[in-house]
């Protein structure tokens, strides 16, 4: 596979900063911002600069310690950790990978005896402590690669010579650390020298899937036609597409699985044509403390994204807007779920606890 330019970086040590690719620009500007304040990286989440469920998390972990690595003259490290965890809590609420990543984050420096006192915390242990922050920020880093790796592994033998797949959002390399869940899925299979092609819903309001995924799939050389999201149901018809595979925000116990809205249709346009539809995402992205997926948060985002997205006002002034930013497919829609240690088939909540 041809190399996708990195999603998110640590540049430096301590101090140091987090240069993230900006998604907002991509196709046609491929520029990096580069993270000073957990401020920024707060913002960057909150516009989607960076977006995806597992690079939220992964961008939420080096959140942390740019907040840890500024002096400040009050508040013992536990508090200050906590304000900080909690303020990036509050960038987006669907993806359970942010919450995850925190509250790893959390847990692992709140194993260290120093980061309990209850003194303001010397500027030598700040740095001491900061420095097992940003280990884990790497491990959350190395290991989402490992599993979007897996993930393709597993996922490949499900796409077969001549079949058309059809993807919704991007849940690809721009999502993750690197390659993707749904994404690596069909970039294994590219490598073992599979001929297949890929239907890239074009993802209304934000465009995920035209500005993203059909950039990312042509820069990896995978034949790829983009549609208009409302066109999914017509080329299921046409009998062009064989398999669906979307990527995840948060899988709930028994299987229900929220992703980019959208999702939930072409999973009953797929069940309508009798077409198997996966879902595809590690296990940082299931959330087993909730046992369906009424319970999932569903992000609401401003009406401006539908009435004048990308700076053309498409809409009569002060018309009612409803803008959410996903919705969940309930399990008996889904054919698997393909994670970094096997495929769930089907995706119910016993296999799902075992796993
Ligand atoms: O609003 P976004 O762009 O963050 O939504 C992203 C999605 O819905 C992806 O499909 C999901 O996060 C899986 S990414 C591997």
């Amino acid at each position: 596979m041809k190399s996708i330019p990195r999603t998110l970086e640590w540049i430096g040590d301590l101090p140091g900063h987090l240069r993230l690719l900006d998604q907002t620009l991509l196709p046609t500007d491929l520029a990096y911002r580069d993270c000073r304040s957990v401020e920024e990286v707060w913002e960057s989440i909150r516009n989607l600069r960076v977006r995806g469920a597992p690079a939220i998390g992964i961008a939420a972990a080096f959140g942390v310690v740019l907040g840890m690595q500024v002096h400040t003259e009050s508040a013992s490290c536990a508090e200050r950790l906590n304000h900080i965890c909690d303020y990036l809590r509050s960038s987006r609420p669907t993806a359970v990978n942010l919450f995850w990543a925190l509250d790893r984050m959390e847990k692992k420096l709140l194993s260290e005896p120093e980061a309990l006192a209850k003194d303001r915390p010397s500027s030598l242990t700040l740095h001491a402590l900061t420095r097992i922050l940003l280990s884990e920020a790497i491990a959350i880093q190395r290991e989402d690669r490992q599993m979007c790796l897996a993930i393709g592994r597993i996922g490949a033998h499900l796409i077969h010579d001549g079949y058309g797949v059809l993807t919704h959002c991007n849940a690809g390399s721009l999502a993750t650390s690197e390659f993707g869940t749904a994404l690596a899925v069909l970039y294994s299979a590219h490598d073992q020298g599979k001929k297949f092609h890929v239907f890239a819903d074009e993802t209304r309001p934000l465009l995920q899937g035209a500005r993203l995924t059909a950039w990312e799939l042509q820069q990896a050389g995978i034949d790829v036609t983009l549609l208009c999201d409302n066109m999914a149901g017509q080329v299921m018809r046409e009998g062009r597409v064989h398999m669906v595979i979307v990527g995840a925000d948060r899988i709930a116990a028994n299987g229900d699985t929220a992703n980019k809205i959208g999702t939930y249709s072409v999973a009953v346009l797929a069940k309508a044509h009798g077409i198997p539809f996966y879902v595809a995402a590690p296990s940082s992205t299931f959330d087993l403390s909730i046992s369906d997926g009424s319970q999932i948060p569903i992000e609401q985002r401003d009406p401006r994204e539908i009435t004048e997205g990308f700076g053309k006002v498409i809409a009569p002034t002060g018309v009612r807007v409803y803008n959410p930013a996903f919705d969940v497919t309930p399990a008996e829609l889904i054919t698997g779920i393909i994670t970094e240690k096997g495929l769930i088939h089907p995706a119910d909540a016993r296999i799902i606890r075992t796993n």
